[in-house]
């Protein structure tokens, strides 16, 4: 219940609104928010991906942001996504930049989502850079995999993120597979119907983890995508005793650090996702939902001085 009370408040413009109008508030939540998101700005999310880099990890940087509902709005977000891109380029940083669909304009039809991507993949091809899409709610699937398949082809920079807790991702995978892009793997953030999606569980685990043994025995690039302590090192096995060093571990900027850097110091690839940006109200909500344990660290954080 608060899982779905926290993704409600996330999109609900009043609230949007008054945590901007009040000083305090703002200031109260963004000291929880900055667990998790790295800056409001460019320059700041440059700084930390800098010194992320330096250390070794990889990154995927994400301005936050989803359901643009306004064509211009969806023009300012790529113009966003753009700038971070060519800045990625001057710094010569070959990183990734994550983005939802939703964000550059799939709510107003999948062809202009797909004419902003094209755009944007180009540019990073351009540069050096990556682009992974997120996935979104179910009821948006079909359309962000239509939209990836006819753009993967021809820049296999593009990725996707797969929900394991998707009925229809195992068969999802078996066709993603003949894409050249990577394929993110993650459990699944959103609350779904029990027709549509498994719930955290002992057969999701198992789902997860044959799906990432599917992408690491057809060596296809592949992100493993979880801070499920059971999924890493059943993976890290599998993955160290098939194809070692070639499975990636990504997780979320401010969850699980040392288990990361753990990780990183044993040898592999490692890459911390990095949302950065004024919307960071959501992103704090969607984390919160997800966790919700994570409420009470939230207020810890609001209450240390
Ligand atoms: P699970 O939720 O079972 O958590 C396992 C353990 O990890 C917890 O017991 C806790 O210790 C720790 N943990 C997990 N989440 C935490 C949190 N928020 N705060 C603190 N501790 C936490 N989802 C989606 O639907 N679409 C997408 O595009 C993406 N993209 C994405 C990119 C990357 C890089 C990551 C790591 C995750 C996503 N996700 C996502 C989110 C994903 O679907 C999932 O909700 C979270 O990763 C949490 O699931 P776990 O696999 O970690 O397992």
């Amino acid at each position: 219940q608060a899982a779905a009370a926290l993704r409600i408040i996330a999109r609900d413009a009043n609230m949007k609104a008054s945590v901007r109008q009040s000083a305090e508030l703002y200031q109260l939540l963004w000291r929880a928010a900055q667990r998790f998101v790295t800056g409001e700005t460019l320059p700041e999310a440059l700084e930390s991906a800098q010194h992320l880099a330096a250390m070794g990890y990889g990154l995927s940087l994400e301005p936050i942001g989803e359901n643009t509902e306004e064509l211009a709005a969806c023009r300012a977000a790529v113009a966003t996504f753009s700038a971070l891109i060519e800045e990625l380029g001057r710094l010569s940083l070959a990183e990734t930049v994550s983005l939802d669909l939703s964000h550059i304009g799939l709510n107003l039809g999948e062809e202009l989502a797909r004419g902003h991507l094209t755009e944007l993949a180009e540019l990073a091809r351009q540069h050096g850079v990556s682009l992974m899409i997120g996935m979104e709610e179910s009821a948006k699937t079909e359309a962000i995999l239509g939209v990836y398949k006819r753009t993967a082809g021809r820049y296999p920079n593009v990725g996707v993120t797969l929900q394991a807790h998707l009925h229809r991702s195992p068969a999802d995978l078996t066709e993603l597979m003949q894409y050249p892009g990577k394929i993110r793997l993650v459990k699944g953030a959103y609350g779904e119907k029990p027709e549509v999606a498994l719930p955290r569980s002992e057969e999701l685990n198992r789902r997860y983890l044959d799906m990432a043994e599917r992408l690491l025995e057809n060596g296809h690039p592949c992100s493993i995508a979880t801070h499920d302590e059971a999924l890493l090192c059943e993976i890290g096995r599998i993955a160290g005793e098939r194809l070692p060093g070639f499975a990636e571990f990504e997780m979320l900027y401010g969850v699980r650090p040392e288990r990361l850097n753990e990780l990183r110091l044993g040898g592999n690839a490692c890459r911390i996702y990095l949302p950065y940006g004024p919307e960071w109200y959501l992103y704090l909500c969607h984390r919160l939902a997800e966790h919700p344990n994570n409420i009470f660290r939230a207020l810890t954080d609001i209450v240390s001085p």
